[in-house]
């Protein structure tokens, strides 16, 4: 099978097409043909995460330690990007039942990666479900990461209908996907993104639509009871005159000083810090094919890529200009 392939961190250019051996499935595993697979942010860093230093990194210096380990110190340790897939079942192991050959599905490998291939094995009680009926490949490839993410951290806030939320980031990945879970939830959404993007958000739903590099939402004199920071471009300091008296500011990056503030604030009966992690589940992989079934989350595809062309995938996404996801098509 084809497979994209790097062994030195670096530019995109270090990604290269090699023909390796097809794997084969254990009993309790799928063999999956992948269709599409995407490019998002974690594919950067595992591209090159050597450079990634730890006041580059946007999470907090005992997480970098770990994620330079498991991403490989001189060289890389994961050779296959990719943690976003869908594709088709090519054949399972003897003690899986729930799938059959020619099943449609979509998943999600998370740091694993390794979805940039023609072909992945997953077991089958991994993040591995059906492909939602009503997307394409193309689509359905692009969901997991940024909506499971979005929900596993929106559960920390429990948003009631009515509520006013502001995602600064809301073009991004998670950011497109909160917006929509939180409109799901009943809430009134305003997303904050770049001038580029606001018809992108607008088109997802948002309520109202900040561009952040004509207007600070922290000097308008709204006041939410939830803000979502995606890429911690703001601060709690700012924001405090925009969150209601028991407001939530929700980081999906922090450092360590967003920590201390979460503890500080977490007995506080008024404003408080929440630094969130995500941990995905296979349920919750079942939640948003729901969701999307439904039509509650949307997946916008901006640009695809042949297999052959990856290095210009990660460019377009390293850019900072894509609206909506990057898409390679694989085979
Ligand atoms: N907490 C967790 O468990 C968890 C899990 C996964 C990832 N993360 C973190 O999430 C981040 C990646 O998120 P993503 O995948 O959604 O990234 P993404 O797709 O690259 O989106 C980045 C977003 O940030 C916005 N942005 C850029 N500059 C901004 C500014 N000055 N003010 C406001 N917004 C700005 C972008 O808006 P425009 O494009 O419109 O300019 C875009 O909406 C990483 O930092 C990663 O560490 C956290």
């Amino acid at each position: 099978m084809k497979a994209i392939v790097f062994t030195e961190f670096g530019s995109p250019d270090v990604l290269h097409i090699k023909e390796m051996d097809k794997p084969t499935p254990k009993d309790n595993e799928v063999l999956i043909k992948v269709r599409t697979t995407s490019v998002n942010v974690g594919d950067l860093w595992g591209r090159n995460f050597k450079a990634i230093t730890p006041s580059k990194f946007s999470m907090p210096f005992p997480l970098w330690l770990p994620t330079r380990l498991y991403f490989g110190i001189t060289k890389p340790r994961i050779n296959i990007l990719g943690n976003e897939y869908a594709g088709e079942v090519e054949s399972i192991g003897r003690d899986v039942k729930r799938f059959k050959k020619g099943d449609k599905v979509f998943g999600y490998r998370a740091q694993s990666m390794g979805a940039n291939a023609e072909y992945i094995c997953i077991p089958e009680d991994g993040m591995v479900t059906h492909k939602p009926a009503n997307m394409s490949y193309e689509e359905a490839t692009v969901v997991p990461g940024g909506a499971m993410t979005a929900l596993n951290l929106l559960r920390k806030v429990n948003i009631q209908p009515g509520q006013k939320v502001l995602i600064n980031g809301a073009s991004g990945s998670i950011g497109s996907a909160a917006l929509q879970l939180a409109k799901y939830y009943g809430a009134e959404v305003t997303g904050v993104c770049g001038t580029p993007r606001l018809g992108f958000v607008k088109a997802l739903g948002a309520d109202k639509v900040i561009d952040y590099t004509q207007e600070d939402f922290t000097q308008n004199g709204e006041t939410y009871d939830l803000i979502l920071d995606i890429m911690n471009k703001s601060s709690f300091e700012k924001c405090k005159n925009s969150l209601k008296p028991k407001g939530i500011y929700l980081l999906a990056s922090f450092k360590m000083k967003q920590i201390f503030q979460m503890l500080r604030t977490s007995r506080s009966s008024g404003k408080k810090v929440i630094c969130a992690l995500s941990n995905e589940t296979p349920k919750d992989l079942e939640i948003i094919k729901n969701l999307a079934e439904e039509g509650k989350l949307k997946a916008i595809v901006d640009k695809r890529f042949p297999m052959e062309r990856a290095a210009e995938a990660h460019r377009y996404v390293e850019s900072g200009n894509k609206a909506g996801s990057v898409v390679i098509t694989i085979g």
